[in-house]
């Protein structure tokens, strides 16, 4: 199968007579209606040929150029509406080639350096992968690139190493297996128990280079990442039929959200169900002696400890953020918790507030 990228080129079709290839795909009509509407006459026929129904784009003038440079192409006869020439030349920064070599043993060389000797096999060429997403993303310097087969995280290597390249803040999410590394592989050695080690300390490794590398300017350089592992939900199944309900599942009900679940996991839950960027930098804070996570530019501030006082829900509230989350069982009781509703509605009435 051809490559998708091939379509751009497969539409020039037609070579002229100084043999240049095109394709006559350019509406010479004026966007929107109400162009200027003078007769063109059809080179063959001699007869006044169609006008585009919002009129011309261009003035008599320019278009008498147009035509006499060769940039406008007729139909057959009169009745078809011209149409300007597309020059498969003007393209020819947008079209990617179709074959391009590179030896394979320098992207293993180059992993090597970055994490050790024989931990990964045949890594995928960190250089081609850029060269690809560069002509794929097109002029996208934000474009998001997936890998759902990451391995040892070439993909993400390629986005940092396009975006140190030109300026570009496009971003990676990179997917892998919970697989294991054989035992006594080269990757066991060096300390790797799954391939997904391998990839999270590239990236790292790679984040650090760059830096380096930028000098003055690195500090200013977004080499952050975030690893997630898929989980069941940090809330307890709370939905019972009274059949199974036994004493001990009674008081299991007591908690809403599972034992052993950290304020982060609480806190990733909370942004997805709320359809916020998991990416945004959180800062951790003391507040009145409790721990609260804060989303950038206070988005959202949450705080999943117990006993929650009243003085940390009005120093809270007092910041005004967007969102506030604490847990449900944070609340001392009822009246707490309908008590730090009310702090919001008089100090911030426009924060959402909830409990989880
Ligand atoms: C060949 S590696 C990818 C190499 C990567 N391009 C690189 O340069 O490092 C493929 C990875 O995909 C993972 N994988 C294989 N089957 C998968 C599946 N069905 N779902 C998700 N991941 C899978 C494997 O764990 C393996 O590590």
């Amino acid at each position: 199968m051809q490559p998708d990228i091939t379509a751009a080129v497969t539409r020039f079709k037609t070579i002229d007579d100084t043999g240049r290839i095109y394709n006559a795909d350019k509406d010479l009509g004026w966007p929107g209606g109400g162009g200027p509407r003078f007769e063109v006459l059809h080179p063959v026929t001699g007869r006044p040929v169609s006008i585009p129904s919002t009129g011309w784009r261009f003035t008599e003038a320019r278009l008498k150029e147009q035509i006499e440079a060769g940039l406008v192409e007729f139909g057959q006869d009169e009745k078809k509406i011209p149409r300007g020439k597309t020059f498969l030349e003007e393209l020819d920064s947008q079209v990617a080639e179709s074959v391009f070599t590179q030896i394979r043993t320098t992207a293993s060389q180059r992993l090597a350096r970055l994490v050790g000797p024989g931990v990964f096999d045949y890594p995928k060429d960190e250089y081609v992968l850029a060269r690809w997403f560069d002509v794929v993303t097109g002029s996208d310097r934000e474009a998001l690139v997936m890998d759902f087969f990451a391995g040892s995280g070439s993909a993400a290597h390629a986005v940092m190493h396009l975006n140190s390249v030109d300026g570009g803040s496009r971003r990676f999410i990179m997917v892998q297996l919970d697989e294991e590394t054989p035992e006594k592989s080269g990757a066991r050695e060096a300390g790797f128990t799954q391939i997904g080690q391998i990839a999270r300390e590239r990236i790292r490794q790679v984040g650090l280079r760059l830096r380096e590398e930028a000098g003055m300017t690195g500090d200013r350089l977004d080499i952050g990442f975030r690893t997630f592992r898929i989980d069941s939900s940090n809330m307890a199944d709370v939905l019972r039929s009274p059949d199974d309900t036994d004493q001990l599942q009674l008081s299991e009900l007591e908690h809403s959200v599972k034992p052993g679940r950290s304020g982060e996991d609480l806190l990733f839950e909370v942004l997805l169900g709320w359809g916020l960027d998991i990416s945004t930098p959180i800062a951790v804070e003391s507040v009145e002696g409790y721990e609260v996570l804060v989303m950038e530019d206070d988005v959202l501030i949450a705080c999943f400890e117990d006993n929650v006082s009243p003085d940390l829900v009005r120093s809270l509230a007092k910041r005004e953020p967007l969102r506030a989350v604490f847990r449900d069982f944070g609340f001392d009781s009822d009246d707490a918790r309908i008590n730090a509703e009310q702090i919001f509605k008089e100090l911030s009435p426009s924060t959402d507030v909830k409990a989880v």
